[in-house]
């Protein structure tokens, strides 16, 4: 279980998260949904360990709130950006490497999130790749390590159609595999797979419920 008590983030005189309390039950899908600058993005971060927040992070009894991104990554906990991050010289086997595993997994990992293994497994992370392709080798480095909770930050912008349907098939997995699942996203086909939908609001969580209760509420 992640368990959020009162977590505040504060950037200069802006207050950007008003101190949310929640609880994430393991195995989950969630969808944290809401209008641009709802603070969707720096919440996850704050889970993550990108931003220090104020308040509480409890993972599984064990109060987080002090450790770093590696320490996060070590208790199961992973994350991939809204904006990845390229870095000089470094290929996508790479960073497939991170999460152990062998080449067979690699190339089956690729595979899913729909990559041509040959064409990608030793492409450097650069400006050569589009956006969308970005996207998906962040994706299959978060689903090459074995973690328990995921965080995905709008993993379907800049993705086309036909990998939209493979991307909803990679979570549909996800969350058979009894991992706890949060995206952030907009799209109605990614609510509709959620247990619970969380809507943002102004740095606040001001709705959560099933997709059932809450979907009909949205404008979208
Ligand atoms: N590092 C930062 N410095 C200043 N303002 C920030 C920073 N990160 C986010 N913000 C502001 O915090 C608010 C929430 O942003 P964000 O979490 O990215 O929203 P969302 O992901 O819901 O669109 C926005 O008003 C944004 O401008
Ligand atoms: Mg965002």
């Amino acid at each position: 279980m992640l368990k959020i008590e009162n977590l505040a983030y504060k950037t200069g005189n802006e207050q950007i998260l008003q101190g949310i309390n929640y609880e994430f039950e393991n195995g989950k899908f969630y969808v944290i949904t809401g209008h641009n600058g709802a603070g969707k993005s720096t919440l996850a971060k704050c889970l993550m360990g990108l931003y220090k927040s104020s308040g509480k992070i409890i993972l599984n009894g064990e109060e987080i709130q002090d450790k770093s991104v590696d320490e996060r990554a070590n208790l199961g906990m992973g994350f991939a950006f809204q904006q990845p991050i390229t870095f000089k010289g470094i290929r996508v086997i790479d960073l497939l490497k991170v999460g152990g595993g062998d080449f067979n997994e690699y190339e089956a990992i690729l595979k899913k999130v729909g990559l041509e293994p040959k064409d990608y497994l030793f492409r450097e992370l650069n400006n050569t790749l589009s956006g969308g392709e970005l996207k998906r080798i962040e994706l299959a480095s978060v689903l090459s390590r074995k973690i328990e909770i995921g965080i995905f930050d709008e993993p379907e912008a800049g993705i086309d159609l036909w990998s939209f349907n493979n991307l909803i098939n990679v979570f549909s997995e996800f969350q058979n595999q009894n991992r706890t699942t949060i995206i952030i996203s907009h799209q109605e086909r990614v609510m509709k797979l959620a247990d619970i939908i969380i809507v943002m609001k102004d740095g606040q969580i001001i709705k959560s419920g099933s997709a059932k209760t809450v979907l009909p509420t949205l404008n979208i």
